[in-house]
């Protein structure tokens, strides 16, 4: 079968279009035949080298198919069940090994695509808003990059929840589908001081919680954001890295709370996990979670997605398709 395996790590160029043996499942284990996978932002950490993976591996965290072998001691899925997953490391392939336990059956009324495209920013976007900071009513949230894959299904999830939203974007097409997903306010963080813009919206008293997947350029003006005992989710760093932190500055900026949370502790057995999914795949069948599936690309173009990605051209979700 044909995969998209890195070596040694770094840019877009590291990635290459291999022929590997098809993988037999074991113990516990289903071998799915991929019909998309999901590109999301941490694959580009895992072709850098920031975060660091067993050399050589193949790329990519998502992925929707057809289950067509099974090991023993199976008994979550059958052969020829659609199904999905995220947290499994190696989806930008023809089929793929991963643990019965993660895969979720998809239903009918929701495409394989969709299922793809929903599984790790989706579980993500839920967790972030249920569980990290279980959002209510009256609550206002700021959301970065609310264009973005997360971006634009936490705003949705977010006002599902009945929170104000406001979301920061880089242009003003993306400020548009953030509206369009549900933001209360759209800033331009790229124009405009974001910090000043929530103040201003927010009559100097700040938002209950930022979901913060940026980082580097966004995480000290987030702080400034937070009304007291307010919660600073930091949950990315698509911008690098946040540099090191002295507690006291929570104390200082109001008793606030800091996270860095993953989407592995929040869907941390199957019950869990499917919850989540559950969720999602009911909201998109019943209409009323908005998937925006960006672009696909063919398997082998793997490196032009990651090129969209990084250049912060995605607003949305981008595919590969085998
Ligand atoms: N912790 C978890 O459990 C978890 C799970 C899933 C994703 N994540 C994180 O959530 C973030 C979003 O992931 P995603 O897959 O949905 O990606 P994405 O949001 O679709 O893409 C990243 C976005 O970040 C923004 N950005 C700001 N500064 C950037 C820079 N210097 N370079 C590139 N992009 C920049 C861009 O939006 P603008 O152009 O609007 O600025 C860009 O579109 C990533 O940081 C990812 O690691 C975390």
């Amino acid at each position: 079968m044909r995969a998209i395996r890195v070596h040694e790590f770094g840019s877009v160029d590291v990635l290459r279009y291999e022929e590997i043996p098809l993988p037999e499942p074991g113990a516990g284990e289903a071998r799915v035949k991929l019909e998309a996978a999901g590109v999301n932002y941490i694959d580009i950490y895992f072709r850098s080298g920031q975060y660091k993976g067993a050399l050589p591996f193949t790329l990519g965290q998502e992925g929707a198919g057809v289950v067509e072998a099974v090991g023993p001691n199976v008994a979550e899925v059958k052969v020829g069940n659609r199904v999905a997953y995220a947290s499994v490391q190696g989806s930008y392939a023809e089929c793929q090994i991963a643990p019965a336990w993660r895969l979720v059956p998809i239903p009918d009324k929701v495409s394989t695509q969709h299922a793809a495209a929903v599984m790790l920013q989706g579980m993500t976007a839920h967790y972030l808003t249920h569980s990290t900071y279980p959002l209510k009513p009256g609550d206002v949230a700021l959301v970065h990059a609310a264009a973005g894959g997360v971006g634009l299904l936490l705003v949705q999830i977010a006002k599902r929840r009945g929170a104000r939203v406001i979301g920061t974007v880089s242009t003003k097409e993306k400020a548009q589908l953030a509206r369009q997903a549900g933001a209360d306010e759209s800033i331009l963080y790229t124009q405009t001081d974001f910090e000043a813009e929530v103040k201003r919206l927010t009559n100097g008293k700040g938002v209950n919680v930022v979901y913060d997947s940026v980082g580097k350029t966004t995480f000290d003006k987030s702080l400034n954001c937070l009304r007291p005992r307010g919660y600073m989710v930091l949950f990315g760093q698509s911008s690098g890295a946040v540099p090191s932190l002295d507690p006291q500055v929570l104390n200082a900026k109001g008793s606030l709370f800091l996270t860095r949370p993953t989407l592995g502790h929040y869907t941390a057995n199957r019950a869990e996990m499917l919850e989540r999914a559950n969720d999602l795949f009911a909201w998109i069948a019943a209409g009323q979670l908005d998937v925006r599936i960006d672009t696909t690309f063919p398997l082998a173009q793997a490196a032009d997605a990651h090129r969209y990605m990084e250049g912060r051209q995605s607003k949305g979700k981008v595919l590969l398709i085998p």
